[in-house]
């Protein structure tokens, strides 16, 4: 696929480099070609393809119902619409938890799609998951503070890293992962204070934050939810809408049935 914008590649190294330097990531999820095609055009750093697809695409509550085969898919979808952000698809539930030889073998299936990186949830318990992945030539995107697919341990999203217990094993999870080979660490919900000091104690591995305040290395948002498209009522304190498509996609429809029902479309010059 061409692009018209001379931007370098970015690879896991671009993460170390930015961090190292102050520079700030961006991210942003994507589950199709289009949609892809568009962010990376527009400089984007970084393309997740979250297993948020569960909900923003196929309409789940939660992120568990997801599962390799539709995840595949999407990486696939994704990959062919991008050249220059880097590609990162999220291991579905159950698809590297069972043992790290599972883990291996559905990540390899990732990057044989297409995905330059992998992203797996959880702390200190991943670290032997991690290292065997970046072992096999794999890279991999840390996830902790407010899992999704732990939400029925988590009781719901809720703000991690506010007492000291959570402080402690966030903290200690980042140096862990780090220390395991991630490049990079989401950090979903988690109190301000203990993301910059997660940001600051980390030396290679960039945090990228989502609902986790201004001081990580980068940020990541949902793409749906940046665009307004996203369930009526569903508004966390730290998605910032940057368009409202709802409404111009519904005016959009109305004209078309409209047109079609008058006798209006198709006209003359718009049949064969
Ligand atoms: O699935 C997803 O979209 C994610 C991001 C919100 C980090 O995990």
């Amino acid at each position: 696929m061409s692009v018209t914008n001379n931007r370098r590649k970015i690879t896991i190294h671009t993460f170390a480099a930015r961090k190292a330097a102050g520079e700030k990531i961006t991210v942003l999820t994507a589950y199709d070609t289009f949609t892809a095609q568009l962010l990376d055009r527009a400089g984007i750093d970084a393309v997740l393809v979250g297993d948020s697809a569960a909900n923003v695409v196929h309409g789940h509550a939660n992120t568990l119902s997801i599962g390799m085969d539709v995840m595949t898919a999407h990486t696939a979808a994704v990959a062919r619409g991008v050249s220059q952000a880097l590609v990162i698809a999220d291991m579905p539930f159950l698809s590297y938890q069972p043992s790290v030889a599972t883990a291996v073998t559905n990540a390899g299936r990732f990057l044989q799609a297409g995905a330059e990186a992998v992203k797996v949830e959880g702390g200190v318990e991943m670290v032997e998951t991690v290292r065997r992945l970046v072992e096999c030539g794999i890279p991999v995107m840390g996830h902790i503070g407010m899992t999704p697919q732990s939400i029925n341990r988590l009781g719901g999203p809720r703000v991690q890293g506010k007492d000291e217990g959570s402080r402690a094993y966030l903290l200690e999870s980042a140096q862990a992962l780090e220390e395991a080979g991630c490049f990079a660490l989401v950090l979903e919900l988690v109190k301000r204070e203990t993301a910059a000091e997660i940001t600051r104690t980390l030396k290679r591995c960039a945090t990228i934050g989502i609902g986790a305040g201004p001081e990580c290395d980068g940020q990541v948002l949902v793409i749906n939810d940046i665009l307004g498209l996203r369930p009526e009522g569903f508004k966390p304190k730290f998605l910032r809408e940057y368009a409202d498509l709802p409404p111009i996609i519904s005016e959009a429809v109305r004209r078309y049935i409209d047109d079609v029902k008058r006798g209006d479309f198709p006209s003359e010059s718009e049949s064969y």
